[in-house]
């Protein structure tokens, strides 16, 4: 903690700001005092200043290009953990010891399944429906389904709810899947690992056995890992202030998948995959990068850009890497996506727009590449995203209702509509 302080001159008044400092990063101009000591509100739209909470869990540098879970960096936990293991550190705070991990799989394992009655909602939707839409629905109406872990003031049932929400997270997604392709429902098969289980669930079909291809599992592992918090984002930031009132997690949860689904976030995998097929070939990315520079046309450069990393996305290094693996796997060699991605990449990398606007390719601009080589058709990237950061999601709501200093999120405004006026009747108006 920092005994600094900041001085801030308003109506003739000079006021002393406390300045917080955190274990790493920028400090705090602590304003919580400020409407009661200068009766004025802050205004920062997009929160592009603002610290809405104190958290331990994740870390971002975006200068530095910097990603770090409980402090351990990204790139290392990609490479050496497995995506349970990144789930218990991001809940609990530390890295398991042998027994709590097997302890910790054991019990997300055996809470994959979903009431049986769950699989009757899915009917009730248009098959054309977007799977997202799906999701919503569905990760909402847990709450009618699990009640004996709604109560958030006990512990026990906050973390019954933690394990529950990562464990039916794939298996609902996988259903989503299935129901939209027309194709029966596969049950999860707890002998396979978190990734493993989840590609089984999406392409197994009841009449062949299916065998999961290991390259293929670990690929979607390091998808989860690197999807798997992002600090305060929008999504997160939506299932705080859902929860901030007392909502239960699983209506929480629906809510940060709702605001995941915008292409500004969770859809830009969906959205930079088919901007990538419209370019279609190398020779169409200039008009494409005019395009994207003119500022009276709207398009922008999907999977390019970043409200916190002004610096290469550090899960994009590790994302192309594992896009390579998996085209190799694959024996995929001349994917005309790909190359117009590489040399999308290369151009923006070295164009002075971009240069000087910090536009670095982030997570979701190889991610797509590799979904749709793993078999997934686009509108289910956004899912399989919302699979991933449910861990994050569900570790910053728990982090929330456990921090004795938590509120009901309420911003203020800055009124710009009408001062008061009179009531017209209809006919007069
Ligand atoms: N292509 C072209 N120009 C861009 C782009 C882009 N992708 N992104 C930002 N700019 C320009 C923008 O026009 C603006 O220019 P100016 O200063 O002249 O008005 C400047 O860069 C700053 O942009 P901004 O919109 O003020 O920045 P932001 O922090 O509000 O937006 C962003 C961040 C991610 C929404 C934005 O970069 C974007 O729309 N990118 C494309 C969508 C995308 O890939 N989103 C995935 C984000 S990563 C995964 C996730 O978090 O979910």
């Amino acid at each position: 903690m920092s005994a600094a302080t900041a001085k801030l001159e308003f109506n003739g008044k000079t006021h002393e700001l406390k300045v917080r400092s955190g274990t790493v990063g920028p400090d705090v101009i602590d304003i919580a005092a400020l409407y009661k000591d200068t009766g004025a509100f802050t205004y920062d739209p997009g929160f592009t200043s603002t610290a809405s909470c104190e958290s331990e869990i994740t870390y971002i540098d975006g200068d530095e290009g910097v990603l770090l879970h409980r402090g351990y960096p990204i790139d290392q936990l990609a490479e050496h953990s497995d995506f349970l293991e990144v789930c218990y550190l991001l809940l609990y705070g530390e890295l398991p010891t042998k027994a709590q991990k097997d302890d910790f799989d054991y019990r997300v394992t055996r809470h994959t399944m979903v009431h049986e009655q769950m699989s009757r909602f899915f009917t009730g939707f248009r098959r054309d429906a977007h799977p997202m839409a799906v999701m919503c629905g569905v990760v909402g109406a847990l709450s009618a389904f699990y009640h004996d872990s709604t109560d958030i003031s006990d512990p026990h049932q906050r973390m019954v709810a933690s394990i529950r929400l990562i464990a039916k997270m794939p298996t609902i997604a996988a259903m989503a899947y299935k129901y939209h392709i027309g194709q029966p429902f596969i049950y999860p098969k707890n002998e396979l690992n978190f990734a493993a289980n989840f590609l089984h669930m999406c392409f197994a079909v009841p009449c062949e056995e299916y065998k999961v291809n290991p390259v293929l599992a670990r690929a979607m592992e390091r998808i989860f890992i690197l999807h798997a918090d992002h600090e305060q984002n929008a999504s997160t930031s939506t299932v705080r202030l859902a929860g901030s009132s007392g909502a239960n997690p699983f209506a929480c949860i629906a809510a940060g998948i709702a605001c995941l689904w915008g292409p500004a976030h969770g859809g830009a995998n969906e959205a930079a995959l088919n901007m990538l097929s419209e370019i279609g070939t190398v020779d169409r990315i200039p008009e494409y990068i005019a395009r994207a520079k003119d500022k009276d046309d709207p398009f922008r450069l999907m999977g390019f850009g970043h409200r916190v990393y002004k610096n290469y996305d550090p899960r994009a290094k590790i994302m192309q890497k594992t896009t390579h693996e998996v085209l190799g796997e694959l024996g995929i060699k001349d994917d005309p996506t790909l190359d117009v991605a590489i040399e999308l990449e290369r151009i923006a990398l070295t164009d002075d727009y971009f240069i000087a606007k910090k536009l670095y390719p982030n997570i979701d601009f190889y991610s797509g590449i590799t979904l749709k080589a793993l078999g997934f058709p686009t509108t289910m990237f956004t899912v399989l995203f919302a699979v991933a950061r449910t861990v994050g999601w569900i570790s910053q709501w728990k982090e929330m209702i456990e921090d004795p200093h938590q509120k009901i999120g309420r911003p203020r405004q800055l009124y710009t509509g009408p001062t008061v006026r009179d009531f017209v009747p209809i006919a007069k108006r």
